[in-house]
């Protein structure tokens, strides 16, 4: 909403939440995410034609498009528990649509939701028999986090869907007309609306399979002595394949993935296609396999015992450049330490605390209750050498460019001995480390006592 601001300074864009917090953190300094580029956008349009508000009825009666960006995440009960969206948020917002608006409106969906959902929101709209005409179009979002504005400002491509009768291309139009005002128009893209809600599953577990595939190769390279990321740039030249998102690494993280290869999953299932099913299913179940992996090498790799021992996890953040934790692979990596009673010191230049415990809360279902000694085995730590002071391993979940440049001498002095490092990202000067003295083990390459031919 903050780039459509900036480039449409006709257009009068206001977010509404029902949280009165994060209401106030939108329109404070410190706004409540950490995106690049997020700041400056917002402090540029803020105040002009773009405002946050918990007004939330007066500004669907005054609005003429309405995007509804609300979380479907995965449902943890019931019918579908564990692979269908929670769709509860979405039918509330389209609920209150209908008993408020009064003028004709076009409704967006920007959240990522199932197919046919526009069908459900449709009839909830439809139902309130209030007389007031509604268009329905689906408008997948396609940024990354940590590159959002980049991607934003610069999209490779703006999906509409919609209705393909004259009021449906109509509604289309209105929005192609919005997006025009910045992305050139061979880039906005038009469809049904059935597709467009498909496409957003599949981008993704199309994205999703290629980490996949490649961390499956790892387990191979570490093997055979083979090196993954050779592995992943010889292949990669092929244009047929391309280099983009072949990094092998601990495991995929962040709230999308996983999510709408379950929701693509249960789709398959419904419509009685267990091989699609499968095939997708085995995506997810792969990554699954890499966290499992990892934290067994850590284990194994440490004379088959880390109970007490002092671990330091560089990264808890799902990706670098954000502080976003949502199922986040460092999790169960640390989940799998902690049931090995060690003890888990996480150092992560942008996770909040309270964001880290929540991860554990909501994805692994830990709490102070369940766990008593959670707090004392699992805490962080603001400076990296404070972290690994005293640890025996150091591991690397995130990718954050400020791992590269510690001073691992230092660092090495400090630790217990012999002092080990898994780098779950491949980032690291792996021949300098050893040189130091570290014993080094990546994803996807020959480890170093077991090196040569
Ligand atoms: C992903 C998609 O890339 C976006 O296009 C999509 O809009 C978004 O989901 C969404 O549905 O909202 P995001 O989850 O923010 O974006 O981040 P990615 O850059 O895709 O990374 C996802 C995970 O894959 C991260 O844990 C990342 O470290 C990992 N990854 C990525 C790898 O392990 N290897 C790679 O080569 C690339």
């Amino acid at each position: 909403m903050a780039m459509i601001a900036k480039h449409c300074p006709h257009i009068k864009v206001t977010v509404v939440d029902l949280s009165v917090r994060r209401i106030k953190q939108w329109n404070s300094d410190d706004l409540p995410i950490f995106e690049p580029g997020l700041d400056e956008c917002i402090q540029a349009v803020r105040g002009k034609n773009l405002f946050f508000s918990n007004e939330i009825d007066k500004n669907i009666d005054e609005s003429d498009i309405i995007f509804v960006a609300v979380n479907t995440p995965t449902k943890v009960y019931g019918m579908g528990k564990g692979f269908a969206s929670n769709l509860t948020n979405l039918e509330k917002a389209a609920r209150n649509i209908a008993k408020v608006a009064k003028t004709p409106k076009i409704v967006v969906e920007k959240s990522t939701v199932p197919v046919k959902t526009a069908a459900t929101i449709r009839r909830v709209l439809d139902a309130a028999n209030s007389g007031v005409q509604f268009q329905i179009l689906s408008n997948p979002e396609f940024l990354a986090e940590g590159t959002a504005m980049k991607d934003l400002e610069a999209p490779s491509r703006v999906l509409i869907g919609g209705g393909q009768d004259a009021a449906g291309l109509k509604a289309i139009q209105t929005l192609v007309d919005v997006y025009a005002n910045w992305v050139p128009r061979a880039r906005i893209i038009t469809t049904n609306l059935w597709s467009s809600e498909l496409s957003k599953l599949v981008a993704n577990a199309f994205l999703a399979q290629r980490i996949s595939s490649i961390n499956s190769i790892s387990a191979l390279c570490e093997k055979t002595n083979a090196d993954v990321d050779e592995v992943a740039n010889a292949i990669g030249t092929d244009p047929r394949i391309g280099s983009k998102f072949l990094r092998a690494s601990v495991g995929f993280g962040g709230s999308c993935f996983q999510k709408d290869i379950l929701n693509l999953v249960y789709l398959c299932r419904s419509y009685n296609l267990h091989e699609v099913a499968d095939y997708w299913e085995s995506v997810v179940k792969m990554n699954d396999y890499q966290k499992k992996r990892f934290s067994l090498r850590m284990v194994r790799t440490m004379f088959n015992t880390v109970t007490g021992k002092r671990i330091a996890l560089f990264g808890f953040a799902f990706k670098k450049n954000t502080g976003d934790t949502r199922e986040t692979a460092a999790a169960y990596i640390a989940d799998h330490l902690l049931k090995e009673r060690a003890n888990v010191v996480v150092h992560d230049p942008k996770v909040l605390d309270e964001d880290m415990y929540l991860e554990f809360k909501y994805t692994l279902g830990m709490t102070p209750e369940s766990f008593p000694d959670m707090k004392r085995c699992l805490s962080s730590e603001r400076d990296p050498y404070a972290a690994a002071k005293g640890a025996h391993c150091i591991a690397v979940m995130t990718e954050w460019d400020c791992f590269k440049t510690l001073d691992y001498e230092k660092i090495f002095a400090s630790m217990a001995k012999p002092a080990f490092v898994f780098d779950g990202r491949n980032i690291l000067d792996h021949e300098k480390l050893r040189k130091i003295g570290f014993e080094v083990y990546a994803i996807g390459k020959p480890a170093a006592i077991s090196g040569g031919c």
